[in-house]
């Protein structure tokens, strides 16, 4: 039977980069049932929400969904993919493609991967006024011995760090790990954190990490604080395998590695659940160049791959993979993220022609 594949676009460039991506899983001829139920800052006037009842139906019978990106209007979407659907580990592919705008002068064999943590650490926000918290904890003293009470007006912010929540990203990463090194790569995990800052929740994890390991001898591992790392993936991106860490480290690193590989604009993702799965892109919505029919899609086309692989059609994430790099390789079909003047439309067609 067809799988049922839930296409969101969302907001801004959302809806035009899942649309390219839907066009060539249905015109590749991949044989999956796609669906396209309302959702985001657009049907908010009709249906009094950016996700509609019906939307969240189909969401929850779905095998995969894939995802645009929403504006902060409609976080609501991405508050049902994460916190109600559960998925905690988001997996983010940064690779290198032969003719992707890389700023490194050689950028070439770059492919390691960040696991990040997407329910825990700072998000959902958590946070308040310095006095209700003060008032909540009279006798808690920081690292310094200060009360809450010493210091000022002013705002909190709660990080909160689970046993359960890093043992199952721990599992999560070195899975993986395993995976990628019977496939050929190194069997390396590195464990990030600001442990010498925050020793509690960021001790937690990294333990929960190396306890976890045991279970992999055939693991190499190491561990590097958060603001180090920032400057590893710019250096040394070459020496990493599998990262994983906490969520908003995730979040900003990712980020760092997408530049390092050559852009937002083509670094996918996958947020994994034990029921349900999402995929999409690890940029937002992008209104700076929404409407104009330039957005790259690549992103969301890798997603999708990924989607496919997590199906069971691995011979067609292949495919499309495949034809994304050899679009790259050509180099005369790229959009303007990338240095060429395509559209997102002529840039999906390209796609397409690879696939044959
Ligand atoms: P962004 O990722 O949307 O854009 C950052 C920059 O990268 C912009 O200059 C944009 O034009 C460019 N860019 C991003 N994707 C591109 C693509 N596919 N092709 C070409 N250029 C691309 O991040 P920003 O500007 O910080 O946030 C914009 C909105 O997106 C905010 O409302 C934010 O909350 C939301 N956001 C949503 C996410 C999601 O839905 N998963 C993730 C990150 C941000
Ligand atoms: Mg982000």
């Amino acid at each position: 039977m067809a799988k049922k594949v839930v296409v969101l676009g969302g907001d801004g460039i959302g809806p035009e980069v899942t649309h390219a991506a839907a066009h060539i899983l249905t015109e590749a001829g991949f044989g999956l049932d796609l669906q396209t139920p309302p959702c985001g800052e657009k049907v908010l006037e009709e249906f009094g929400t950016a996700l509609p009842d019906e939307t969240r139906e189909s969401c929850g019978e779905a095998d995969a969904i894939l995802f645009g990106a929403t504006h902060e209007a409609s976080v609501i979407i991405m508050a049902y993919l994460r916190y109600v659907l559960k998925t905690y580990a988001n997996v983010r592919p940064l690779k290198y493609y032969v003719g992707s705008s890389s700023p490194l002068a050689n950028p070439e064999n770059i492919d390691f991967v960040v696991v990040r943590e997407n329910l825990e650490g700072m998000y959902p926000g958590r946070e308040g006024d310095l006095s209700d918290i003060a008032e909540a904890m009279p006798d808690y003293r920081d690292l310094l011995g200060k009360k809450f009470e010493d210091l000022g007006e002013g705002k909190f912010a709660i990080r909160v760090i689970t046993k359960e929540g890093s043992d199952r990203i721990a599992k999560f990463a070195c899975e993986l790990a395993r995976m990628r090194k019977k496939a050929g790569y190194p069997g390396k995990l590195t464990c990030v954190t600001k442990q010498n800052m925050l020793r509690q929740s960021c001790g937690l994890f990294r333990q929960r990490v190396e306890e976890t390991l045991k279970e992999y001898p055939e693991l190499d591992y190491e561990h590097f604080y958060v603001d180090d790392m920032a400057r590893r993936l710019v250096r040394f991106p070459r020496e990493m395998d599998v990262v994983v860490t906490s969520n908003m480290f995730g979040d900003i690193l990712s980020d760092l590695g997408a530049e390092v590989v050559g852009g937002l604009g083509i670094a996918p993702s996958g947020c994994y659940g034990d029921r349900v799965s999402y995929f999409e892109s690890v940029h937002g919505s992008a209104p700076d160049i929404a409407g104009q029919g330039i957005a790259n899609p690549t992103a969301t086309i890798l997603s999708a791959a990924m989607m496919l692989d997590h199906l069971g059609m691995e011979s067609e994430a292949r495919a499309l993979e495949k034809a994304v790099a050899e679009v790259y390789r050509k180099g005369d079909t790229l959009t303007p993220d990338q240095g060429g003047s395509a559209t997102t439309t002529e840039f999906a067609e390209a796609v397409l022609r690879e696939i044959g």
